[in-house]
């Protein structure tokens, strides 16, 4: 079956048994292509000053939290950390920040935690938009992965939830994939589920826009209202949380179906709904799980959403993650020739 935007946006709709059988049978085409391996990514939340508004997010510039970034030292320890426990790899989260500064500081963390892994740790980074040359400089201190969620493909959309001016522009955002991807960078985008006026069409676009983009891995998951963000205040119709919780489920299991040797992660927001959130997306076709490394005291001011949560419970699923590995997509050996 050909997967366009009819029959996507058919699985989106999906409801009881029917859903159900979605689900499983993208399960079921995960194991037969890349296998139930679920790999690790320990998640460091480096800093939350970031220079853009996004008016749906919970650390937007404007937003009354706190600001803090982590030392040098705690990253290290964070790396460490994982590194002790075989973890495979790290993510390197934060705000957008293009200062000089910050830009020297990753990338010798990069060096950093390269060095005392013996390069063993893989490294993502999910820093923003940044110039093609800073992307190129963190590729060559050590990062090969890059998370940039385009957050909704839909241009009208997007200008519906970012401020309208050129710091929050779409087209500097598909720029920035393309820049990512000519570096060298497995590459991953991603969108949010259940924004006000979004439909399963937009949401079906997503899905196809992703397999145009051609990339490795992706990151999504569901909108949750941030106190106090312009989004989260304005009037209107909203999907009640259960249905953006099974959209993204759906969202999963669709994407899975499409690309079927990339890698999905079970997304952190989508457990801030349901308890089993993870593992049900686990169940679905995702494949990569961010444990949060951050440390404890500053976890409060990266609330990027309410009820985030706060730690992680691995035991269920503890038989199928591949401790040690870095669990490279087979999206991104095929894409640049290897095999
Ligand atoms: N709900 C869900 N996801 C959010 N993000 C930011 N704010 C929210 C929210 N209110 C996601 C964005 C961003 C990532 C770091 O966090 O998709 O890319």
């Amino acid at each position: 079956m050909t997967l366009g935007i009819d029959e996507l946006a058919g699985m989106l709709s999906a409801e009881g048994d029917e859903m159900e059988a979605l689900l499983e049978s993208a399960g079921k085409l995960k194991k037969e292509t890349i296998g139930d391996g679920i790999y690790l990514r320990g998640l460091i939340e480096y800093s939350n000053i970031c220079r853009k508004d996004c008016l749906y997010c919970g650390i937007r510039r404007s937003a009354a939290v706190g600001c803090y970034t982590l030392s040098e030292e705690e990253v290290l320890e964070c790396a460490r950390f994982a590194h002790r426990n075989n973890y495979g790899s790290v993510v390197i989260q934060g705000g957008e920040n293009q200062s000089r500064e910050h830009i020297e500081t990753i990338a010798r963390l990069v060096r950093q935690i390269k060095e005392l892994s013996c390069g063993g740790l893989g490294i993502t980074l999910s820093l923003g938009e940044q110039t093609e040359e800073t992307y190129r400089r963190w590729f060559e201190a050590g990062a090969h992965r890059y998370l940039l969620r385009i957050e909704t493909s839909d241009e009208r959309l997007y200008r519906s939830i970012h401020p309208d001016d050129s710091l929050h522009s779409y087209a500097l955002r598909l720029e920035a994939l393309e820049a990512l991807k000519r570096c060298g960078y497995q590459v991953g985008t991603g969108v949010m589920i259940g924004l006000p006026g979004q439909g399963v069409e937009d949401l079906a676009r997503d899905l196809l826009f992703m397999r145009d983009m051609d990339i490795d891995m992706c990151g999504m998951g569901p909108y949750v209202e941030s106190q106090q963000t312009p989004l989260a205040c304005a009037s209107g119709p909203r999907l009640p949380l259960e249905k953006r919780y099974g959209l993204s489920l759906k969202m999963v299991a669709a994407l899975r179906m499409l690309m079927p040797d990339i890698n999905i992660a079970a997304t952190t927001a989508l457990q801030a709904i349901f308890p089993q959130g993870r593992l049900r997306a686990i169940g679905a076709g995702a494949n990569v799980i961010m444990p949060n490394l951050t440390p404890a005291t500053y976890r409060e001011s990266y609330f990027l959403y309410d009820n985030k949560p706060l730690s992680f419970d691995s035991k269920i699923i503890e038989n199928n993650i591949r401790y040690g590995e870095w669990g490279d997509p087979v999206h991104f050996s095929k894409r640049s020739g290897d095999c």
